[in-house]
């Protein structure tokens, strides 16, 4: 009989990233027929020494929340959970890793693919995939596939992130690795090839003669409760500016790639890592929030940023001149994402329109997805009066009643389908590292030191006298 199954192997499957985003972005596919009972099978692979029935529970817990009511959602998560197979290993001995292969080898036929997730902190990445390699690959055939998906943080700094990169690339293709950053999955950053290059509308303005600046603003209202110990050894720029916010970068300013395959796509990425200029000091503003190291994982004379804004040129005849104000915050006074692209004044302006705000497009990535324009319009009435208003294309209405997919659903999705068009390449990783290594070794030194600001503000008052800088700096230009 014509059989194919797909093993998808949660590594790391007792812990907390599995629990909160792996388990159910699964099970979200799961749901909607993405991964057919028939043929697929899901084994948790972890050191702790719990039960496949204790694992189920954990997981159970986080699926059936107190808002889930519905007879019919516990049910398919019951049978979501008949998929789950638990094994018990170490990372970095075979005994463990054989015991796996035998138990996915026992639900497979005809092809293998498989599918391994690693949910780990990357100290264990190298040696989880040599036993991956060594002890869970040697079935594969013609039809089937092994493929990694990893996740940030891929090394501190260019050097380390480099050796990662080649010690895991001894033992897979470039192909097989997925490297996660889940910004990448996200609705509205996924939509910005489509704004750019599927519009006529933008592809004139796209440029220095018309955009003064570009701002890409991260900020939350909480602080790093419960995960101080992660945060204090990474910090906000590795932690959120040089992945998450770069990547959006990157889909804001490249060039139109040849199609859209996902080779042509990464490669317009990684020309604009490169054109990407030397951070300058004066062009950086870092901060701590008040209480930070009042948490007992984080030493009390922490130097760690919770909070930067970076300013980042890109050296090519597309951007010259053109701030891209990156800033992320921890413990401020929202949450929410979003890109700003300012547009310059008009020129020979006979309306006052400067003094209403200048042209504006905004893209929200979060939270209520939405894209607006900032625009001078005529104050309805009798006067020939200027106001600013809006053109809204608000999800929630626009869209009623669409799901918005989870960014996790959708990245775990493109890895069955093979598809890495949002993954991190290896030499796009590397350049974005090269752009944040010299500043982060300066900050590591203790040479630039956080200004401190109160929770739920809006950070340090010097990071917005940056910005209006670096913004009207641009503006005298001719
Ligand atoms: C993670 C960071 O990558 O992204 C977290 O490690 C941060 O510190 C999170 O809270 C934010 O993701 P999202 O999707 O909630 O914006």
């Amino acid at each position: 009989t014509r059989c194919g199954s797909l093993s998808i192997v949660v590594l790391g499957a007792s812990g907390d990233l599995a629990k909160k985003k792996t388990f159910p972005a699964l099970f979200n596919l799961y749901r909607q027929g993405f991964l057919p009972p028939s043929e697929v099978h899901i084994f948790g692979y972890a050191r702790s020494k719990i039960t496949d029935d204790e694992l189920k529970e954990r997981i159970r817990g986080v699926l059936i929340q107190a808002k889930d009511t519905m007879p019919e959602h516990s049910e398919s998560v019951s049978k979501f959970l008949q998929l789950i197979k638990y094994v018990s290993g170490s990372y970095d001995t075979e005994e463990g890793f054989h015991l796996l292969d035998n138990e996915i080898s026992k639900h497979e036929c005809g092809s293998s693919r498989r599918l391994f997730y690693l949910a780990l902190p990357p100290s264990v990445y190298p040696s989880v995939c040599k036993m991956i390699k060594r002890c869970c690959t040697s079935k594969s055939d013609s039809g089937g596939w092994s493929r990694i998906v990893v996740e940030k943080p891929f090394g501190k700094d260019t050097e380390s992130a480099e050796q990662l990169s080649a010690q895991i690339g001894e033992l897979f293709d470039e192909s097989q690795i997925y490297r996660i950053d889940h910004y990448l999955g996200k609705e509205l950053v996924q939509n910005l090839l489509v704004l750019r290059f599927a519009n006529r509308f933008f592809m004139p303005l796209w440029n220095r003669d018309n955009i003064d600046n570009v701002q890409i603003v991260f900020r939350e209202d909480f602080g790093t409760e419960g995960r101080g110990g992660y945060f204090d050894e990474y910090g906000i720029i590795r932690d959120i500016i040089q992945n998450h916010l770069l990547q959006v970068l990157c889909l804001i300013a490249m060039e139109k790639p040849i199609s859209l395959k996902p080779e042509n796509i990464r490669d317009e990425k990684v020309k604009v890592l490169q054109s990407v200029l030397p951070i300058k000091d004066e062009e950086v503003v870092l901060g701590q929030y008040d209480g930070y190291t009042s948490d007992p994982t984080v030493p009390d004379n922490s130097n760690t940023p919770t909070f930067a804004t970076v300013i980042l040129r890109i050296h090519n005849e597309r951007w010259e001149g053109v701030p891209f104000v990156l800033k992320a915050g921890k413990a401020l006074n929202s949450r929410k994402a979003e890109i700003r692209v300012q547009f310059k004044d008009v020129p020979g302006d006979i309306f006052k329109c400067k003094k209403q705000g200048r042209n504006e497009f905004v893209i929200r990535l979060q939270p209520s997805e939405a894209m607006y324009m900032k625009l001078t319009v005529k104050q309805p009435g009798l006067e020939m009066d200027t106001v600013q208003s809006e053109l809204d294309l608000s999800y929630k209405h626009r869209y009623q009643g669409v799901t918005i997919p989870e960014a996790y659903e959708r990245l775990i999705l493109d890895t069955i389908r093979g598809d890495q068009q949002h993954f991190v390449r290896r030499d796009e990783l590397k350049a974005a590292w090269e752009i944040f290594s010299p500043l982060l070794h300066i900050i590591d030194d203790g040479q630039l030191k956080p200004i401190p600001y109160k929770p739920g503000s809006r950070g340090p008052a010097q990071a917005d006298e940056l910005l209006t800088k670096a913004t009207d700096d641009n503006c005298k230009r001719p």
